[in-house]
């Protein structure tokens, strides 16, 4: 038996559906609650320079309604700091917003751009907040999070669940290998390793099978599912595909 995972919720997309006809519902403060009962080990939310789906409002209303740690994902900007520095999360998770932020992979540009984001990262540090870097399974980018002192890589798994959900089952198999292959990676230069983006009930298997995994962000799929069988089941469904997969 592998450590347990933890599960981290995404309730961004409550927003969303909110944010479609205007007004207060569904509320994303009560969807935090509510996978908080369901067993969620954290709540994760993205802040976005367009304010797309969560705002300022619900991040701060999230934050003083929950008791389990709050992962506060955001663009490496100024705004976002001041921002979360403010809120006080348990963790931010940098991620690219722009083209030009992103790398190969998707995941956001750490090797490139590693002076600046030790810069960037440093009051987070210096606040007592864990800083996690949302990544490809790239070996430079790893090296860079690293260097630069982040606490925890979040390795993009988007790449592999396209490429699963579509049949592509070769290419869902060699992203996969890099997705290990970076977890054991970066466990070994001594980065806490999460894993998120796109993952469903049949993807999430080998994901949650890497032994260094320690947290999984899932967002999208949960609260798709939550329409169909609620909120407390899809997390319930979605807890047995980690388990099962980690046993
Ligand atoms: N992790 C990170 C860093 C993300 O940006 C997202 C999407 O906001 C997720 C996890 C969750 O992805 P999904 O909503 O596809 O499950």
């Amino acid at each position: 038996m592998n450590s347990p995972l933890r599960l981290g919720v995404n309730i961004d997309h409550v927003a969303t559906v909110r944010n479609a006809r205007g007004g207060d519902n569904p509320d994303p403060v009560r969807a935090a609650l509510l996978a908080q009962k369901a067993g969620a080990d954290g709540i994760t939310a993205h802040l976005r320079e367009d304010r797309r789906h969560i705002r300022d409002e619900d991040m701060a209303a999230i934050k003083a309604a929950i008791d389990i740690p709050l992962n506060f994902e955001m663009a490496a900007t100024d705004e976002m700091q001041a921002i979360a520095l403010a809120t006080q999360p348990h963790a931010v998770c940098l991620v690219p917003e722009k083209r030009e932020e992103r790398t190969t992979e998707g995941g956001l540009e750490v090797a490139g751009d590693d002076n600046r984001l030790a810069a960037y990262i440093k009051p987070f540090k210096d606040a007592g907040t864990r800083v996690s870097l949302f990544i490809g399974p790239e070996q430079r980018q790893v090296d860079a999070a690293a260097k630069i002192g982040a606490d925890i890589i979040e390795l993009h798994t988007g790449t592999y669940c396209d490429a699963f959900a579509e049949g592509r089952m070769d290419e869902a198999d060699a992203e996969l290998a890099r997705l290990v292959a970076m977890g054991a990676y970066g466990h070994e230069a001594g980065l806490e390793i999460h894993y998120g983006h796109g993952l469903t009930f049949e993807s999430v298997g080998p994901i949650a099978a890497i032994p260094q995994a320690v947290e999984l962000n899932i967002g999208h799929f949960i609260i798709g599912e939550a329409i169909f069988v609620g909120l407390e089941e899809a997390l319930r469904q979605m807890r047995a595909a980690m388990d099962a997969a980690r046993t």
